[in-house]
């Protein structure tokens, strides 16, 4: 991929900030982070490189604005854990679940070509194998509570 406009949400946590290394030599990158569990440290060995960083939680902040004119977002803005959901359920309900709906709609508003989202084992539950190889999401977890 070059030459595209993109946004990584979440840039600066572990799978946000290896993705925008990835991405910024050969595109124009953004990144919006609330720095709850991210770092500025884990872009800074980017130097010049460095895109610059919205700080802001993404469910507050303008998004069909920020989106405008960009090509592609990839939405890793989210509070992981499942202990983390039962303890504080509204936090993360206000993270993960309403903010990425705003990404959805602010994506659908402002003309962006591609949403990519990550998911998580958390709620796929354990893969099962199928016969040629690939792999099933099981909904046996949403089945058993
Ligand atoms: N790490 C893994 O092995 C793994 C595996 C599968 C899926 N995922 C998914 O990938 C995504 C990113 O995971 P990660 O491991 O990089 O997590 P992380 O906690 O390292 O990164 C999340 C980033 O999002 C930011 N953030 C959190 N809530 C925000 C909000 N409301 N607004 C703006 N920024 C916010 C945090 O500051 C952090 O920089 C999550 O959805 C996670 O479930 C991760």
């Amino acid at each position: 991929m070059k030459g595209k406009k993109v946004i990584v949400t979440g840039g600066l946590g572990f799978i946000g900030s290896h993705l925008v290394e990835a991405l910024v030599e050969k595109n124009d990158v953004i990144v919006i982070d609330n720095r709850s569990t991210g770092k500025l440290e884990n872009i800074d060995h980017l130097g010049d490189a460095r895109p610059d960083v919205i700080e802001g939680e993404v469910a507050a902040l303008n998004l069909p604005e920020i989106f405008d004119g960009y090509d592609y977002v990839f939405h890793l803005a989210a509070l992981p854990s499942v202990q983390r959901s039962i303890d504080d359920p509204l936090m993360s309900n206000q993270s993960n679940a309403t903010g990425t709906l705003k990404v959805l709609i602010a994506a659908k508003e402002s003309g962006v070509q591609k949403v990519v989202f990550a998911s998580s084992s958390s709620v796929y539950g354990e893969p099962r194998s199928s016969r040629n190889g690939r792999t099933c999401v099981s909904h046996q977890n949403r089945l058993t509570r």
